[in-house]
């Protein structure tokens, strides 16, 4: 469906959007007496942020940053801050969106950062989480999805800048 490579449908709209329902559900109740700031990595994670957003029954703020790692479908260890943050981050209950936890390295730079800027909380939601980042255990608090180590693209995930459009998420076929 996208350039050159085939993709089988992984995971259908409507199973992603009872699951995004099942997270806003628990972020409702576990930051119920706070006011978090969401914090959304672009590009790959606007639509999951944008269908969380919605779920989410609390007073919050959503903000969003820029980087990226991937070129076509390595995760290349280069983390690039592209489009910086303007809020203060300080004494805020942060929580970071992404679309996808591979390596870890990108969530790990980000961690890293918000916490030195002196938050009062960081946790993350990934809508999928990839086995490599098995380690990073606790550091990942919401998970939509574990998925085994295939290439996936959709809903917000690009094979070379493409597919992000899609509804559904898709696996590489092999
Ligand atoms: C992808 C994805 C995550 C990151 C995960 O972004 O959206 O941000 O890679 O990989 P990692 O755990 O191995 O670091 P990418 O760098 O491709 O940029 P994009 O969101 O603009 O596609
Ligand atoms: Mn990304
Ligand atoms: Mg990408």
């Amino acid at each position: 469906i996208v350039k050159d490579k085939e993709f089988v449908e992984y995971i259908s709209a409507s199973e992603i959007s009872s699951r995004i329902a099942e997270l806003g559900t628990s972020i409702n109740s576990d930051y119920k007496d706070k006011r978090p700031l969401f914090i959304a990595i672009l590009n790959g994670s606007f639509m999951f942020a944008a269908d969380l957003l919605k779920e989410v029954a609390i007073p919050c703020e959503i903000s969003f940053v820029k980087v990226a790692s991937y070129e076509e479908m390595e995760s290349t260890g280069n983390v690039k801050q592209l489009i910086g943050l303007n809020e203060t981050i300080f004494n805020k209950d942060v929580i970071i969106i992404e679309d996808i936890v591979d390596t870890g390295r990108t969530i790990t730079k980000i961690l890293e950062e918000f916490i030195s800027l002196g938050a009062s909380s960081v946790e993350v939601i990934t809508l999928l989480q990839k086995p490599a980042s098995n380690d990073l255990g606790d550091k990942i608090k919401y998970i939509g999805f574990s998925i085994p180590e295939k290439f996936v693209l959709g809903y917000g995930l690009d094979y070379d800048g493409l597919g992000r459009n899609l509804k559904d998420i898709y696996q590489l076929k092999d």
